[in-house]
């Protein structure tokens, strides 16, 4: 480490340095779905699950579809959670799917997607092929990518996507108005709608903002002002706008039980003959998903109590990636048969920390329990969305967990 340049050492906080948030959200055990509760105890110990509850997926679908202006499309983004059931489920409750690779592609057909859209900035030929054979509604996100689809002979209706400027939506993994690899920048926009290949039609544009805005009435004003920006560009540039493509972003607070609401959405008007398009992820799956883990040893090192879980970050890597503690519940597991004391703790401060030998596996600082023992499990809730599937499992090859599908 110490022969590490200062701006490489510099940049990344240890999980010392986290902040110990306020874990006021999580609920009480009481307050946690018997289905769920019921599931996790009838588990092999050690425990160690994802729970995808189906019906939560579509009710969460259900509540968008009927807060957004009737005609909208809803294409859930796979990449917030690829299981296959929760795909389909959302598949069907949709109107079909976002995908951003061939992986997706093929998950989403499989599924038996109405609808697919394709983006993403790093295509291979093979994917853009594939998309384009597959039906899907192509995001293409520079010129090299329309020579690149001209040169493969392939004709399409597509979409471009674009870096407009200016301040988009607060949230997090802010993809325009600043330097990033997503989408053409708008200054260009005119140059590149000159040189569209034969055989390729512009029929509108892909405009994918932010992760994670928990701004309802900030969000129905960025839909808005897409439509408006789109029909505005369109019309100067002689395109017939068929398609205004607003990507995902509604958000969930991890650290409060609030989400995004929902109520202004339905205020955006579309023109007629326009589509607007969303393609939600975390809103429509992060309240679908537990993550639950045993607590394998409870020790105190230099003041500090430790709950070492029968998983960890590897499983669930979304507080280490974004920095914060994601508050848990303890669901008590009274059985012990052991002939050794069974290691406990009442009314203190712990860190749920995992089974990677790293000491910054830590999924919790600083929550405070009324009691925890060896052999309780944690309960995360709000974890459907990019848990499981932006998480490194192979680092230790611990067994993965168990996925059980409500
Ligand atoms: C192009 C695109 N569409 C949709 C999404 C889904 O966003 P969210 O899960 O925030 O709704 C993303 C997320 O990164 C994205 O990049």
């Amino acid at each position: 480490m110490a022969e590490l340049p200062a701006h490489v050492t510099a940049a990344a906080p240890t999980v010392a340095e986290l902040p110990a948030h306020v874990t006021a959200a999580a609920p009480t055990v009481a307050e946690l779905p018997a289905h769920v509760t019921g599931a996790l105890r009838r588990l092999p110990a050690p425990v160690c699950a994802y729970l995808y509850d189906t019906q939560a997926l579509r009710a969460a679908a259900g509540r968008l579809r009927a807060a957004l202006p009737p005609t909208t499309t809803i294409l859930y983004a796979v990449k917030a959670n690829g299981h296959p059931i929760v795909i389909r489920t959302l598949a069907r409750a949709c109107d079909g799917l976002e995908v951003a690779s061939h992986g997706e592609l093929q998950l989403a057909l499989d599924a038996g997607a109405r609808r697919i859209a394709f983006g993403g900035p790093a295509k291979t030929d093979a994917e853009l092929a594939a998309a384009v054979h597959a039906g899907a509604l192509l995001n293409v996100e520079s010129t090299h990518e329309l020579n690149r689809l001209a040169g493969l002979g392939l004709h399409a209706d597509i979409c471009l996507r674009v870096n407009r400027p200016g301040p988009a939506l607060a949230g997090s993994h802010t993809m325009t108005g600043t330097p990033t690899p997503f989408g053409i920048d708008a200054a260009q926009l005119g140059t590149v709608l000159t040189g569209i290949p034969p055989g390729l039609r512009v029929i509108g544009f892909h405009l994918h903002a932010v992760s994670n805005n928990l701004d309802g009435t900030a969000h129905a004003d960025f839909l808005t002002e897409a439509i408006t920006w789109s029909t505005a560009t369109a019309a100067a540039h002689d395109i017939d706008l068929r398609v205004v493509n607003a990507g995902g972003g509604l958000g969930v607070d991890y650290l409060t039980t609030a989400s995004i609401d929902l109520t202004p959405l339905s205020r955006v008007t579309v023109p007629r003959g326009v589509e607007l398009i969303v393609e939600p992820g975390r809103y429509l799956t992060a309240d679908a998903g537990w993550y639950a883990a045993e607590v394998l040893d409870l020790k105190t090192t230099h003041g500090r109590t430790f709950a070492v879980l029968r998983g960890g970050t590897h499983h669930f890597r979304l507080p280490a990636a974004w920095g914060y503690s994601h508050p848990f519940t303890v669901l008590p597991i009274d059985t012990w048969d052991r002939p050794y004391p069974r290691p406990a703790v009442t009314g203190t401060a712990i860190d749920a920390v995992g089974e990677l030998c790293t000491p910054r596996d830590v999924l919790t600082r600083n929550q405070h329990v009324d009691s925890l023992r060896a052999g309780d499990l944690l309960v995360f809730g709000r974890a459907g969305a990019y848990g499981w599937d932006i998480s490194h499992h192979d680092f230790l090859r611990h067994d993965p967990p168990e996925f059980v599908l409500l």
